[in-house]
C-alpha cells in the first residue's frame, strides 16, 4: 500500500485539483494572521497541498516543531513562519516527488520570512519508523500532521513514535480522516479509495482507543466536518459509511486520567495569547472567555498548568477533594452528525 501512496501523490496527483472527493481539502475557517502565512507561501508548494485542515494552534513562536507527512510542505513553511526565526520545523515525507517541490523553495521562504539562515528541513523517511532518523526522545515542542495518518499502515507506531518524541506537556496537534464505522477490508484494499484518504481511515473509537493505548490519556477533538464525496462511483463504493475530517489534540502529559474527574478546581483566561484576546478555544468543548471563572476537569486543569499555556492562567483550586465524574468534557459521540444519526436511529428503534 505503501508504494501505491507513493505513486498516488508522487505521479497521479500532479495538484490539489486532480483529487477526486475533498477528503484531503481543507475547508475550515481560517484567521487572518495564518490567511497571511498562507500567502507568502510559493504558488508550487501551494498547488500540491492536500491537507484536510488547519495546523496552526497557539503559542508557536521559538517552538520545535515536526511535520508528519509533509508533502510539498505548505504547513511545514506556514509553521516556519508561525514558530519564527528562533523556532525549528522538520517535515518528514516519504515520497521523492513532494519532498522535491519542498525542497526547492527553503531560500525563497527563508528570503521572504526575512530569516538569516532556514528555519526548516525536510527529511525523506516513513512516519512508522522515525526511530530510523535520527531523532531524539522528547525533542519537540508539537508535532502535526495533515491528512495523512490514515495513509499509514501502522498508525500504532505513528501514535507511538509521536509520543516518544514529544517534549513532556507538548502536543500532537493533527487533522486528519475517520469514518463512523470500520471499514471492510475489500475497500482498504482499493487503491484509489485508499489514496483519496478515504478506505485507511480509522472508525474514531478505535482511534480514540489507540491514543490511549500509545499514552495519550484524553484525545481532545478541536474541529470536525463530514466529508462530502461528490464523486457517484466513489460514494457507490463507500455505502453507508461516513466520513469526517476532524483535528485533535493530543497532549503528552503523565498526569492525565482515563476520565474526566472533578475535583472542584476552575482556571481564568487572562486573554494574553495573540490572536485570542477575547477568549480561548481549547476544543471544540472548551471556549474559555477572557476573565471568566470556567470550571475546568482535572484533565483540562492540566492541560493547562502543565503546558505552554500556564503563563496565560489564573489556577484555582488544588486535589484535595473528588466529586465524581466531571460533566461537560464532550459526548461519547464525537462528531455532531454521527451524535445526530445515533440519535435518529435510536428514534426510529422506538417507533
Ligand atoms: C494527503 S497528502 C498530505 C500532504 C501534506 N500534509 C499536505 O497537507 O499537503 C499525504 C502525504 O503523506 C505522505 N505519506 C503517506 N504515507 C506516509 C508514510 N507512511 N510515511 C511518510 N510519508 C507518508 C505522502 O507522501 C503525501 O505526501
Amino acid at each position: 500500500m505503501k508504494e501505491s501512496v507513493k505513486e498516488y501523490y508522487g505521479k497521479t496527483l500532479q495538484g490539489s485539483a486532480d483529487l477526486k472527493t475533498d477528503a484531503c481539502a481543507t475547508s475550515t475557517e481560517i484567521p487572518d494572521y495564518v490567511k497571511q502565512a498562507i500567502g507568502q507561501i510559493h504558488d508550487e508548494v501551494v498547488t500540491r497541498y492536500y491537507g484536510c485542515g488547519l495546523l496552526a494552534p497557539d503559542l508557536l513562536e521559538g517552538k520545535r516543531i515536526l511535520d508528519l507527512g509533509s508533502g510539498s510542505g505548505r504547513d511545514a513553511y506556514v509553521l516556519s513562519k508561525l514558530v519564527g526565526e528562533h523556532g525549528y520545523v522538520v517535515g518528514v515525507d516519504m515520497t521523492v516527488e513532494q519532498l522535491d517541490v519542498a525542497n526547492r523553495h527553503i531560500d525563497y521562504h527563508t528570503e521572504k520570512f526575512g530569516y538569516a539562515k532556514p528555519n526548516v528541513e525536510f527529511i525523506k523517511g516513513y512516519i512508522e519508523k522515525l526511530d530510523e532518523l535520527g531523532l531524539e526522545d522528547n525533542s519537540f515542542d508539537i508535532i502535526v500532521s495533515n491528512c495523512v495518518i490514515n495513509l499509514s499502515p501502522d498508525k500504532e507506531a505513528v501514535l507511538s513514535e509521536a509520543y516518544r518524541l514529544l517534549k513532556p506537556g507538548g502536543e500532537l496537534y493533527f487533522s486528519d480522516v475517520y469514518s463512523d464505522r470500520r471499514v471492510p477490508q475489500e475497500l482498504v484494499d482499493d487503491p484509489v479509495l485508499y489514496g483519496e484518504c478515504l478506505s485507511g481511515a480509522l472508525y474514531w473509537n478505535d482511534f480514540h482507543n489507540l491514543a490511549k493505548k500509545v499514552g495519550f490519556a484524553d484525545p481532545r477533538l478541536v474541529e470536525d466536518r463530514p466529508l462530502g464525496i461528490d464523486n457517484a462511483a466513489i460514494e457507490k463504493k463507500i455505502g453507508h459509511i461516513s466520513f469526517f475530517s476532524a483535528t485533535y489534540r493530543l497532549f503528552k502529559l503523565d498526569q492525565l486520567e482515563p476520565a474526566c474527574e472533578d475535583y472542584g478546581q476552575a482556571v481564568i483566561y487572562k486573554g494574553t495569547i495573540a490572536h485570542n484576546e477575547k477568549a480561548l478555544l481549547l476544543d471544540k468543548h472548551h471556549w474559555i472567555e477572557t476573565g471568566r471563572t470556567f470550571a475546568v476537569c482535572g484533565n483540562t486543569y492540566n492541560m493547562l498548568r502543565e503546558t505552554r499555556f500556564a503563563p496565560h492562567f489564573e489556577f484555582i483550586g488544588n486535589w484535595d477533594n473528588h466529586f465524581g465524574i466531571f460533566e461537560g468534557c464532550g459526548t461519547s459521540l464525537p462528531y455532531d452528525a454521527v451524535a445526530l444519526s445515533a440519535t435518529e436511529e435510536a428514534d426510529g428503534g422506538c417507533c
